[in-house]
């Protein structure tokens, strides 16, 4: 196991270029397997999520090879449509393979995907749409078995803007026969984007990007290479890292209008947010104000994915703040490690009550799960003296070179072996 050892109290400043979006590579990994042609993904990120998803396809007999930063997927010889256990575990956003596995065999079987770190992450609103698109769905023993013998386009609404929902149906309704709509469906961006590979393939999805996404099933789908949208949540990340920090920092490759809530509430925070075409630039002080109140929401409000960052730049920032998680049941689970840094945070259900305090100082932190692993990396870049954090596991899931990024801005962080 590896951990950080940051030195905090260092401005950043500089550049950094935003890697490829991981909410959008993996469903366009699931999406690849639709067709038995080549298909290049641009500009993979090289993170753990990455690599398992590649791991789940090789399962299926496809082949997988990772070149120069691009991945070509050839599934021309797979047959399987079975993905094992401990893959399902692993990547629990591997359930919106049924979607690809049912158009492409008509048949899918994965592990029941359980609870994780920040919630019980059930998956009722996939299999009730999957039903209405003809697929007849069975359980034993912790695993999921679907069939069908045609895949019939549906009228499906979702009670819940579900990303990943979204993504199964838009997967499982490409060469149905007929047409889906879709209401009620996720906002996302990687949604917009999973809309133009699958469109770029071949397929005829439109309205991505609005609740009502409609789809007209066509007979096949082409090899495509495409390069993927930059990941707003990793851009937002390192914002956030330098309102705390203090100093200039842009990230380029992300719009702006991606993540324009979070952009609102750092000049709430007293920053300086400059905007043209791809690039983002931010100036901090390093002395912030407490936002007053951030809920969290699905697209286009607040991102949950950047919930626990936020808290932390508020845990040292002046005044309080209420945050509100209404996206997953327990996505606070790094507050006692921000505790051990000195924040003032009580946590009652979906709510946090961050009391700011003048200056975190560092401690020996653990993450338990991606963003909040960042969060806690963030807080050791702003806090007084030195921090470590242990199982770097989960930040691997979703920041490539995350140490050299954050290097190249001026942070004094190292990863050692334990
Ligand atoms: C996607 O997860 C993202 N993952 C998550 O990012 C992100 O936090 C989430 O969307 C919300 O934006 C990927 O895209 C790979 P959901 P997903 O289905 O699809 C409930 C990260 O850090 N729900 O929109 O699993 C669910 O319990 C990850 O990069 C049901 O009740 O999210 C949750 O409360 C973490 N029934 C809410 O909806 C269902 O059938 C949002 O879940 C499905 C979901």
């Amino acid at each position: 196991m590896d951990k950080f050892i940051i030195d905090g109290g260092r401005r950043l400043s500089g550049s950094i270029r935003a890697q490829s979006a991981k909410n959008s590579v993996l469903p366009l990994l699931a999406a690849s397997v639709l067709t038995e042609k080549q298909v290049t993904i641009r500009e993979v990120p090289e993170i753990a999520d990455v690599s398992c998803m590649a791991q789940i396809l090789r399962e299926l007999g496809a082949g997988v090879r990772f070149r120069g930063g691009d991945v070509t997927i050839d599934s021309s010889n797979a047959s399987c449509h079975e993905i094992s256990s401990s893959l399902t575990k692993e990547l629990r956003s591997s359930v919106f393979m049924l979607g690809s596995l049912l158009t492409r065999f008509r048949r899918a079987e994965i592990a029941y995907p359980g609870g994780c770190d920040i919630g019980l992450r059930p998956i009722d609103l996939h299999l009730s749409a999957l039903r209405r698109l003809g697929v007849e769905i069975g359980e034993s023993d912790g695993r999921i078995c679907c069939k069908c013998d045609v895949l019939r386009g549906a009228e499906i609404a979702l009670d819940f803007p579900s990303v990943g929902a979204t993504e199964n149906i838009m997967l499982a309704a490409v060469k149905a026969e007929g047409r889906t709509t879709l209401q009620g469906a996720a906002k996302e961006p990687e949604i917009v984007d999973l809309q133009n590979f699958l469109n770029a393939m071949g397929a005829k999805v439109r309205g991505a990007g609005t609740d009502l996404i409609e789809i007209e099933g066509v007979t096949a789908l082409r090899g495509v290479t495409y390069l993927p949208i930059k990941d707003r949540i990793e851009a937002g990340t390192y914002l956030i890292a330098c309102a705390i920090c203090g100093g200039e920092t842009e990230v380029v490759g992300v719009e702006a209008e991606n993540i324009r809530l979070l952009l609102h509430k750092l000049r709430e925070n007293g920053c300086k947010i400059h905007t043209k075409n791809d690039k983002i630039r931010i100036e901090s002080s390093g002395r912030l104000k407490c936002n007053r109140r951030i809920e969290t929401m699905p697209f286009p409000g607040f991102p949950t994915d950047l919930q626990a960052q936020a808290t932390a730049l508020n845990s040292g920032a002046e005044g309080g703040a209420l945050i509100v998680e209404n996206l997953f049941e327990t996505r606070y689970k790094y507050v006692p490690e921000l505790r051990k840094m000195g924040a003032d945070i009580e946590v009652k259900g979906r709510n946090a009550f961050v009391r700011g305090v003048p200056r975190l100082h560092g401690a020996s932190l653990v993450a338990g799960d991606l963003r909040g692993g960042a969060a806690l990396v963030l807080a050791a870049l702003g806090a007084e003296g030195t921090s470590e954090v242990l199982d770097l596991s989960h930040v691997d899931r979703g920041y490539a070179d995350l140490q050299g990024k954050l290097k190249s801005l001026g942070a004094r962080i190292r990863r050692v072996r334990v």
